[in-house]
């Protein structure tokens, strides 16, 4: 077999068989096939599209390209979640908890954050002591003993991804379905859950700008899912604004505490009613919906989910009093108020420019080396649809640093739209698939 001849196919338009897939992923993964071939056959895919078997073939090889998690240490239905990610999504950190809380064991690999905030780790580390640094054995006791543990992702989970990933980058060849759908699912195949529960964004702070692409992502997705047998459902959610109120690591780590407290952001708190419902279905603990928010609404009230936050970041080394006291969790010095600049109705926030906002603050990684500030941020006051008064504030900047709070004063205001009239106002949850 010749890669040559590979990318030829492709850029004819013909169909790959699952052999040629597995040939140019193995090689490539080996250092056996340059990154030029490769970039000439992202191109083409690109361009020519794949069919839904070339799909789940590039799926596979690319769980099989490293190892997988084996997880059949951990007694029950494993039931991951992945969101395609967004500002200020704190989801898994109050999550986690409120599944867990109601016996799902949760045992995640979660990563870092390139760009906008941190990732869910970098969030976690907002914990003084805590660490992802686990050994398979501890992860896997851990999620035995106290139902959760989250861990980083080891360099040989998916790493045919991981060169690809970084290759598309740079090629201009990220935005096609099939590639991304089997980016992500591959890394979820290979972390070794039973069922997925993804959370796709749709909206100027996600991935997929419009929700007739997100609604086709994610049904790619839940096809992949079910024909690598795992039960797979969607729940596509707004990323136009903000994911409630919080956008900055220790900041979002804040809000997932009063969120587990019962005094959640109305968006968040669905959102998380919503993805933990579909999770304890898939994880055989409720048979409707109804049923599970039930169970999930009942964990927040008796302080259970809020009680398993503080146990899991104990055992992960971090100092879990900070859950019942927040002020010990990282705090930026400088507190500064953007003043709406007049009366009216918030019609819109671009979303991608708040992230970039707590970027110019430090709260993100301009490079894979950057060192984040975990302090710092922004917290919404206003979001779409309220009613401000000039002078008011629409946000507070949480900064270390007045030249960088001023920069993100600015372009938050340039990102903010106020309008004579209020706008339309549009579902947040915007479809499940399954
Ligand atoms: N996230 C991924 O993991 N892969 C993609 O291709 C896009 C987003």
């Amino acid at each position: 077999m010749r890669m040559y001849d590979i990318i030829m196919k492709k850029r004819n338009g013909g169909e790959l068989s699952k052999e040629e897939i597995d040939f140019f992923i193995e090689g490539y993964t080996k250092g056996e096939i340059p990154d030029y071939q490769v970039s000439a056959l992202m191109m083409a895919i690109y361009f020519r599209k794949m069919t839904e078997a070339e799909t789940l073939a590039l799926t596979m090889a690319m769980a099989d390209s490293g190892d997988r998690l084996d997880l059949s240490g951990i007694r029950g239905v494993k039931v991951d979640k992945h969101s395609t990610g967004g500002v200020g999504d704190k989801t898994s950190l109050a999550l986690a908890p409120m599944v867990a809380a109601c016996g799902i064991p949760v045992a995640k690999m979660s990563g870092r954050g390139l760009g906008h905030t941190g990732g869910t780790i970098d969030k976690l580390e907002s914990f003084p002591g805590f660490t992802t640094a686990l050994t398979t054995e501890r992860f896997i006791d851990n999620v035995n003993r106290i139902g959760i543990a989250i861990m980083g992702q080891t360099a040989d989970l998916a790493p045919a991804d991981k060169k690809l990933y970084a290759l598309r980058d740079v090629t201009a060849t990220v935005d096609n379905l099939s590639l991304i759908a089997s980016s992500i699912m591959s890394k979820k195949l290979a972390a070794g859950a039973d069922a997925i529960v993804l959370d796709v964004k749709t909206g100027s702070g996600a991935f997929m700008k419009q929700e007739a692409e997100a609604k086709a992502l994610a049904e790619e997705m839940v096809k992949i899912g079910k024909n690598a047998g795992r039960r797979t459902v969607a729940v596509i959610s707004d990323m136009d604004q903000p994911l409630g109120f919080a956008v900055g690591n220790a900041l979002e780590v804040r809000e997932a505490i009063e969120t587990l407290r019962g005094n959640g952001p109305e968006d968040f708190l669905e959102l998380c009613l919503t993805l933990g419902s579909q999770m304890l279905m898939a994880g055989g603990k409720a048979e409707s919906a109804r049923e599970a928010e039930g169970m999930l609404r009942a964990v927040i009230a008796d302080g259970s989910a809020l009680g398993k936050l503080a146990e899991f970041v104990e055992a992960q080394g971090g100092d879990g009093s900070a859950v019942y006291h927040p002020e010990l969790l990282p705090q930026a010095a400088i507190q500064e108020p953007v003043a709406a600049p007049e009366s009216g109705y918030l019609s819109r926030i671009v979303c991608d420019e708040v992230g970039i906002c707590s970027l110019i603050l430090g709260g993100g990684r301009e490079t894979k080396e950057s060192e984040i500030d975990l302090s710092v941020g922004l917290v919404l006051y206003k979001k779409v649809g309220d009613y401000v008064e000039a002078g008011e504030p629409l946000a507070v900047i949480h900064a270390n640093d007045a030249d960088r709070a001023e920069q993100a004063r600015a372009r938050y205001l340039r990102a903010c739209t106020i309008a004579g009239e209020a706008p339309e106002s549009t579902a947040f949850i915007k479809g499940i698939l399954r």
